[in-house]
């Protein structure tokens, strides 16, 4: 009995599972503050942070000239007051990406006084959304049969793999 039919389903399996793994996973968002004005003086940020929705897991990227400016992340008394003591981080490269990686508010600022024109930007990230609706729209006494349906749990991932596995004559 040759060896080579095994390797191959195998390798088949290994594919349909990653597949399938990667079929559940939700693309996220880059955030470009100030859109193609980048992260200058004199724009209001706020309105362009109350235009996105950011979710944990999106990115949020600064793009400047890094002569001049710089990110410091900071708590609110440093957004409100343009200061930097006890920041939390601070990028420099001209071209900063920052994964928001928590649900709640975060405060960027720019930390060589562009903060006073302006530059500085609180947004809230929110925690992944529930499935789409067309998995949980069926109705509300049956929540937990569409949770289930909508993100399989690990094992049965393994069920599947089993069956799949049974199905291409493995014995284990
Ligand atoms: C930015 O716009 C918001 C919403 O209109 C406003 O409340 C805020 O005062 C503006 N900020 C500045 C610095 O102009
Ligand atoms: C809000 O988003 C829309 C669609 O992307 C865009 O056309 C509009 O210019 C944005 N407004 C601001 C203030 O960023
Ligand atoms: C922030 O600035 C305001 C006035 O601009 C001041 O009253 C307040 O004490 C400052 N807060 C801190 C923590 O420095
Ligand atoms: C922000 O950090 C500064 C410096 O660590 C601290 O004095 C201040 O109380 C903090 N403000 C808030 C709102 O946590
Ligand atoms: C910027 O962050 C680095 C660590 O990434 C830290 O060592 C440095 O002190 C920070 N600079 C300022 C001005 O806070």
């Amino acid at each position: 009995m040759s060896t080579s039919p095994s390797i191959s389903n195998l390798l088949f399996l290994f594919l349909f599972l990653l597949i399938a793994a990667a079929s559940t996973t939700v693309s996220a968002t880059d955030h470009i503050v100030g859109a193609n004005r980048g992260w200058n003086p004199g724009i209001n940020y706020t309105l362009w942070a109350n235009n996105h929705t950011f979710l944990v897991g999106d990115l949020i990227s600064f793009r400047y000239q890094k002569t001049q400016y710089n990110v410091f992340e900071v708590n609110q008394t440093g957004y409100d007051n343009c200061t930097t003591e006890g920041a939390v981080g601070n990028w420099s490269s001209g071209k900063d990406f920052i994964l928001l990686d928590k649900p709640k508010r975060y405060y960027f600022i720019c930390g060589t006084g562009g903060c006073f024109n302006g530059m500085k930007v609180s947004v809230v990230v929110h925690a992944l959304p529930p499935p789409p609706k067309s998995a949980v729209s069926a109705d509300h006494s049956n929540t937990k049969s569409a949770a289930s349906a909508s993100t399989p749990p690990p094992a049965l991932w393994v069920l599947i793999a089993g069956l799949l596995m049974g199905f291409l004559g493995f014995s284990l």
